[in-house]
C-alpha cells in the first residue's frame, strides 16, 4: 500500500517565486557547460564588502554565537533608528523596530501580526512575486490594482480610491518598484496618502530600494509625507540591497509599539532570532563608511543607463524611466505571436522560457508579477554580461 503525506489546505494553492524557479533553470543549463546570461534573479552581483565580512568573522572570534533577543540586537536597533532620524527625520523609539531574517520575513510578520480573515489589502500591479502569496497564507485577500505603462505603471489616487472597500485594512507601497524601478514622486506620494487618511486605512511601504536612485529622482520615505502616517504606516527594510547582504539575511520593520511587541513574540515562536553573527555584520555595515554604497551605485546607475539604451534600441520593445532598484520591466507585446522553431511565443512565460532554450538568457515573466505581456530583466550584472545578454535578447526578437 502506497502513503502520501496529504499537503495542507493553506499551502496547496501556493505560487513557488517565479524568480527563483527562473534562475534555477538558468543554473541547470549552465551546469550542462553552456554560458548562461543570468537576469532573472533581484540581487547585487557584488559580494558583501570586506569590513562587513569582517565584522562577522569578528562577531564569531568574539562568542556571538548564541541565542540573542528574538526581536533582535538592541546595538542594531538603535543603529537602525539613528540611521532613519538621520536620513530621513523620523523618530522611532528602538521598541517600534523588529528585526528578522530578511525583509521577506518581516513582511511575512507584518500580515501574519495585522491581517484577520478575509482583510483585505491592496496591492499595485505589477507587484514583487510574495506580497500576494504572502497575504494569501495569513488568510487576507490581494486586491490588484492593475496600474498602465502609459501611467508609469504608478497607481492614481483615483485608483486607490476606487480599489478602497470595507474590508480593505492595508495598501502596500513598493517606491521604486520591484519589479519596474518606478518611483513616485512626492507629490504622487502626498495624494496617495490623503487618500489612506481619509479613508482610514494603513499602509506597508517597503522602502528596501531606498539607496539604490538614480538621476534626479529623490527618495521620500512614506511615514514623513504628512503629519499622523507614522502611526498608519509599518516600513520594511533591509540590508540586501543597499550592502549586497543578500545572503546574510537581516530586515527590518519600524512600526507603532503595539504591532512591533506582537511581530515580536511571533518570531519568537516560528524563528527566533536572525542569524546573531548577521546581526553584527548589519551593524556594521549601517555604522560603518557608506563609500560602498555610493561605489555599487555609481555602477549600478552606469548600467541603468546602457540597459535603457539597449532596450530603446530593440524594435518593439519599451520600458518606463527607472528611476531606482535593478530591474527594467520591458514591453515584448510586439512580440507575441511571432513564431519561433516550431513554437509560437503566445505570453511572457514562453517568451521568457524560449529565450532562456534559444538564447540562454534568463529573465522572468510579467505574469509572475501580474502584469502580461512584459519580462523583467535586472541589470544587477557586469557591463560586459549586460552586452552580452542584449545582443542576444536583440537577436532573439529579430
Ligand atoms: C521589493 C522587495 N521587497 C523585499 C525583498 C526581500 O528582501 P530580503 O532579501 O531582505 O528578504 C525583495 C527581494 O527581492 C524585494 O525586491
Amino acid at each position: 500500500m502506497s502513503v502520501e503525506i496529504s499537503i495542507s489546505k493553506l499551502v496547496q494553492g501556493l505560487e513557488p517565486s517565479a524568480t527563483l524557479a527562473m534562475s534555477a533553470k538558468a543554473k541547470e543549463i549552465k551546469s550542462s557547460g553552456k554560458t548562461v546570461y543570468d537576469l532573472s534573479v533581484g540581487e547585487p552581483d557584488f559580494i558583501t564588502p570586506q569590513h562587513i565580512c569582517d565584522a562577522g568573522t569578528a562577531a564569531m572570534k568574539a562568542g556571538y554565537t548564541k541565542y540573542t533577543i528574538a526581536s533582535g540586537i538592541p546595538e542594531l536597533k538603535k543603529a537602525i533608528a539613528e540611521k532613519y532620524k538621520a536620513d530621513y527625520g523620523l523618530d522611532y523609539n528602538t521598541n517600534q523596530i523588529v528585526i528578522s531574517n530578511g525583509a521577506k520575513h518581516s513582511i511575512h510578520n507584518v500580515f501574519f501580526t495585522t491581517i484577520d480573515p478575509n482583510d483585505e489589502v491592496i496591492i499595485p500591479a505589477p507587484y514583487w512575486v510574495s506580497y500576494a502569496e504572502i497575504v494569501k497564507l495569513s488568510g487576507g485577500i490581494p486586491v490588484i490594482v492593475q496600474t498602465k505603462e502609459s501611467d508609469n505603471f504608478k497607481m492614481s489616487p483615483a485608483q486607490l480610491e476606487q480599489a478602497i472597500t470595507p474590508k480593505t485594512k492595508m495598501l502596500l507601497l513598493c517606491s521604486p518598484s520591484n519589479p519596474t524601478g518606478v518611483m513616485y514622486s512626492r507629490l504622487e506620494l502626498e495624494q496617495i496618502a490623503d487618500v489612506v487618511i481619509k479613508k482610514n486605512i494603513f499602509v506597508l511601504a517597503d522602502e528596501i530600494y531606498d539607496k539604490l536612485i538614480y538621476g534626479d529622482n529623490k527618495f521620500v520615505s512614506f511615514p514623513t509625507i504628512r503629519d499622523g502616517l507614522q502611526e498608519r504606516t509599518i516600513v520594511v527594510n533591509g540590508v540586501s540591497k543597499t550592502y549586497a547582504m543578500t545572503g546574510w539575511r537581516v530586515g527590518w520593520t519600524f512600526s507603532p509599539v503595539n504591532v512591533a511587541k506582537k511581530m515580536g513574540e511571533l518570531q519568537s515562536q516560528e524563528t527566533s532570532n536572525p542569524c546573531s553573527i548577521s546581526q553584527y555584520a548589519a551593524l556594521a555595515a549601517i555604522t560603518g563608511s557608506q563609500d560602498c554604497v555610493t561605489e555599487m551605485l555609481n555602477a549600478f546607475k552606469q548600467r541603468r543607463d546602457y540597459v535603457a539604451k539597449r532596450i530603446a534600441e530593440i524594435d518593439g520593445l519599451s520600458c518606463p524611466e527607472m528611476g531606482g532598484a535593478f530591474y527594467a520591466f520591458f514591453n515584448i507585446k510586439k512580440h507575441l505571436g511571432k513564431k519561433i522553431g516550431n513554437s509560437t511565443i503566445n505570453n511572457s512565460e514562453q517568451f521568457c522560457l524560449e529565450l532562456l532554450t534559444q538564447k540562454q538568457v534568463a529573465t522572468v515573466m510579467g505574469s509572475s508579477f501580474g502584469c502580461e505581456g512584459y519580462v523583467r530583466a535586472s541589470f544587477a550584472a557586469s557591463i560586459d554580461v549586460l552586452k552580452n545578454a542584449y545582443d542576444r535578447i536583440a537577436d532573439f526578437v529579430s
